[in-house]
């Protein structure tokens, strides 16, 4: 989406958007030349401004264009970041359906100061869910995408442009994590996703790292290895980072990423209603590789190495049974008592492979770990879990400032014994149905070292079927938004 700002309405701009407030006569905040148009509307009292209300009117002024989208705004001093995304993702797709292409959004000064947040929005709303229509669906879809906003700006803003294009520059690498979530395994097999990093790294001159299945062997990573035993595709590491000249001695920010492509349980085989989704199990994975889409664009000042474990979950004559020992990158031994407690144990060789190759700053990892998380919390927090109270904090914070909202969960020393085997080091399954969320965190923290970590369960908020207003249903690319304002806050 491309953005302008202009100085006046020109009658012949197909769309013109009004926003207004339900709290202030309509003509204060609308330029003179709206003056007749809106005392009329708002006499006759058919639009009353409420937060979100759309009303397409055609008012009969020459000096207007032909269409004019009256766009409620609710009360003045209720106006936030987070309420303006939603509503701009909302009005895009009214606007869309007039299929102009095009829109012109008169501003109000109020809305300045959340340039970012309506950028966002107005590109989420043009993303769509359907990639994969034919014909006619197909065919209304490209006409509706808007390419070009207008904005007629009357108060000197130089940032307004800049914000906007970064917050649709954002929403935009946010659109592609979710038509990575949403892709079915086979399209986004292994190879596919490990090529879409090298595509990455290539356009912004990131280091890259692509361990496949014999290094991974060689080095001895048992971890992924035995998850990976079922699938026709080897498991592959990537690594990457972004290093700003003058930060590249500095120790870096490690943000982990679990990328199982089909999370089928392997022999602990999923029931019906959770395997059909199982393709989100990446979702961690896409929300390192949306970030990096972005660092570079955005000029973020910060050392940060991603990592992404690659793998299936399957199920074959030579997948991992329960009851396997594997011996782990770290050394530790764990005993697979659950084959579809997977993610730990992609988790737990990227962690050691952190703490062999970096002294993190901050060691974060964020995954779909446990449905027991989305049980306790729901779709709209992560779970966040660390041993490092700044580091969560700050994490909590910008998540707060994102609407990519996260909750404290604890991790009782209780948690870790009950991950402790008889047979081995440890166990990847506790038989004790309660707190799967801790005991899950609980099992990550046995490989962290005296690292300051952070552990991000995301299985609500990454995959919903009860979107925000500019969500869809399905992947929502959690993690991103979070990650680029925790990373422009960090000193
Ligand atoms: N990928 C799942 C977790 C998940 C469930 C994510 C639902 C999103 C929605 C994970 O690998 C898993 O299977 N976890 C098990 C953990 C258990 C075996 C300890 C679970 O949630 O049941
Ligand atoms: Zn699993
Ligand atoms: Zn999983």
């Amino acid at each position: 989406m491309e953005f302008s700002i202009i100085s006046a309405i020109n009658p012949k701009q197909p769309i013109l958007i009004v926003p207004l407030f339900k709290d202030v006569a309509f003509t204060k905040t609308s330029p003179k030349i709206l003056e007749t148009f809106l005392k009329n509307r708002q006499e006759q009292q058919d639009f009353l401004a409420q937060e979100g209300d759309v009303l397409l009117t055609m008012p009969d002024d020459k000096n207007i264009p032909s269409k004019a989208i009256l766009w409620g705004l609710g009360e003045k001093k209720k106006l936030t970041s987070q309420k303006l995304r939603g509503l701009a993702a909302q009005l895009l797709k009214s606007v869309k359906a007039l299929k102009k292409g095009e829109a012109t959004i008169w501003l109000l000064d109020e809305m300045i100061p959340y340039a970012q947040a309506i950028g966002e929005g107005l590109t989420f709303g043009n993303y769509s869910l359907a990639k994969f229509k034919t014909g006619k669906e197909k065919e209304q879809q490209d006409l509706q995408t808007i390419k070009k906003i207008s904005f007629i700006i009357t108060k000197k803003s130089p940032k307004f442009q800049s914000e906007v294009t970064k917050g649709s520059m954002i929403a935009e690498a946010v659109g592609e994590v979710r038509d990575l979530v949403n892709a079915g395994p086979t399209l986004k097999n292994v190879d596919y996703l490990a090529q879409k990093a090298q595509e990455i790294a290539k356009q912004n001159g990131y280091k890259i790292t692509v361990l496949n299945k014999s290094e991974l062997q060689k080095m001895g990573m048992g971890g992924i290895l035995g998850v990976n035993r079922g699938s026709e595709f080897g498991a592959k590491m990537v690594m990457m980072e972004y290093a700003p000249k003058a930060l590249s001695k500095k120790p870096p920010v490690v943000i982990i990423g679990k990328g199982i492509i089909f999370d089928s349980g392997g022999y602990n085989l999923k029931p019906s209603h959770s395997l059909f989704e199982m393709q989100l199990d990446m979702a961690g994975a896409g929300a390192v590789m949306g970030l990096f889409m972005l660092l570079k664009k955005l000029n973020i000042q910060q050392h940060v190495v991603g990592i992404f474990p690659l793998t299936d979950n399957l199920v074959s004559a030579t997948s991992q049974k329960p009851s396997d020992v594997v011996t782990t990158y770290s050394g530790k031994t764990v005993e697979i008592i659950n084959t579809d407690a997977e993610g730990r144990m992609v988790l737990c060789d990227a962690i050691t492979y952190a703490l062999k190759n970096f002294e993190p700053r901050y060691l974060i990892d964020v995954a779909t770990l446990t449905g027991a998380c989305m049980v306790a919390l729901g779709d709209r927090y992560a779970g966040l879990f660390g041993n490092d109270p700044t580091l969560i904090e700050k994490l909590r914070k910008a998540g707060e400032e994102t609407d990519e909202q996260s909750w404290p969960m604890p991790i009782h020393p209780d948690h870790g014994a009950r991950m402790k085997s008889k047979i081995a080091d440890l166990r990847n399954w506790d038989e004790v149905p309660h707190a799967g969320a801790s005991k899950g965190a609980a099992f990550l923290q046995e490989f962290v070292e005296d690292a300051k970590w952070a552990h991000l369960d995301i299985a609500g908020p990454a995959f919903v079927k009860d979107p925000k207003k500019y969500e869809s249903t399905m992947g929502t690319g959690f993690g991103v938004r979070l990650f680029v304002e925790f990373l422009e806050n960090l000193k």
